[in-house]
């Protein structure tokens, strides 16, 4: 049945990271962490971050445009939006619709998704099942976060871990030459939602002075254990989308996980004992950028000439929900 389905393809990819560029240093005056502390614990050592008035759509459609380029496609080629985030530049509308007007588009579907750092997989996944089904061509998806703007800034346990940017890749109609998305598995688990949330300013805590005292309206984070069930949950879910790609693990280029802790790469690398040569990376520059993550890395890879065309991919992401996502591609 799925073999007479059109398969998608990542036509280009694309990413934009603010200019303004925040070292371990500078944010440990203000914060108490330190340099050492956060490159052993974490491997993290700058990020980027937005500049006052500059918007999470504003990266989104930088990056769509560098996407677009490499496809060597232009907006009126689009028939499908897709914006994954969790901080998008307000509740309503949606990021994407914003990205639809300064991209310049044709009046296409335009939504955003909300699956926090897996959102981007989550977002490649209804493109390539859109694409399945006829529905659309040419997609654009967009991972896009400015997380800088949703951490305490005085919380040393999550100010320095994130940072902002925007990846994205243009998704249409594969040929037959085996390039494509071999495979897909998304998966989410409500009952840990308390491990990785902003619980205020929706309709369960509206925001009063008290919650906004009590920073309601920032990440809050339970750090150890989130890093448990990212360790479980990648390995699983890395294997799982191997095997239904019904590639061996030799077959494997390239592993991109989510850029969230260097040592849980390091755990998960072992555990599903591929060489940690395989593990492209990018934490130490650029931070944990939400959904942008995986994206930007993907893009880093592919203009710098390591990630080459016809080779596999592992992608694979856990965030917020939690939600976690695996896709096995072949560039
Ligand atoms: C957040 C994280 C870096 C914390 O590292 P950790 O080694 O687990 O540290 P802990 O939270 O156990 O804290 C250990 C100590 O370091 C301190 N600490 C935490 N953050 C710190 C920082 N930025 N600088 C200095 N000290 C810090 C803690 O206060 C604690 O001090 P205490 O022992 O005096 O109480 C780590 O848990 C992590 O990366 N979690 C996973 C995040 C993740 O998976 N994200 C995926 C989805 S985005």
């Amino acid at each position: 049945m799925r073999a007479s389905l059109p398969r998608a393809r990542i036509l280009g990819t694309g990413r934009y990271l603010p200019a303004r560029v925040v070292t371990n240093d500078e944010l440990a005056a203000r914060v108490g962490t330190s340099d050492a502390w956060l490159k052993e614990h974490v491997g993290v050592e700058r990020r980027h971050v937005a500049a006052e008035g500059e918007t999470t759509s504003d990266m989104a459609t930088a990056a769509a445009r560098a996407a677009l380029d490499a496809a060597r496609l232009s907006p009126a080629d689009l028939d499908l939006i897709i914006v994954a985030t969790v901080s998008g530049d307000s509740p309503m509308p949606a990021t994407a619709a914003t990205v639809q007007q300064k991209l310049g588009t044709e009046l296409v579907p335009s939504f955003d998704l909300a699956a926090s750092h897996a959102g981007f997989l989550y977002g490649l996944a209804v493109a390539e099942q859109s694409i399945a089904s006829g529905a659309t061509r040419t997609a654009l998806v967009v991972g896009a976060d400015m997380l800088s703007r949703r951490v305490d800034p005085e919380d040393r346990t999550t100010a320095a871990l994130f940072g902002d940017g925007a990846g994205a890749v243009v998704v249409g109609v594969a040929g037959d030459d085996g390039r494509g998305i071999l495979s897909m598995r998304l998966g989410a688990d409500g009952a840990m939602a308390s491990l990785l949330s902003i619980p205020g300013g929706g309709t369960g805590e509206p925001m009063t002075p008290e919650r906004l005292a009590a920073k309601r309206n920032k990440i809050q984070m339970d750090g150890p254990d989130l890093f448990q069930v990212s360790v479980k949950k990648l390995q699983v879910t890395s294997m799982e989308a191997l095997k239904a790609a019904g590639l061996l693990s030799d077959k494997l280029d390239w592993v991109i996980p989510q850029q969230a802790n260097r040592r849980i790469v390091d755990k998960i690398a072992a555990r599903l004992g591929y060489s940690r040569e395989k593990f492209i990376e990018n934490l130490a520059d650029v931070g944990n950028t939400g959904a942008g993550s995986i994206p930007i890395a993907l893009d880093e890879a592919v203009r710098d000439g390591r990630v080459k065309p016809g080779q596999n991919v592992l992608l694979c992401a856990l965030g917020a929900g939690v939600t976690w996502a695996a896709s096995m591609v072949r560039m």
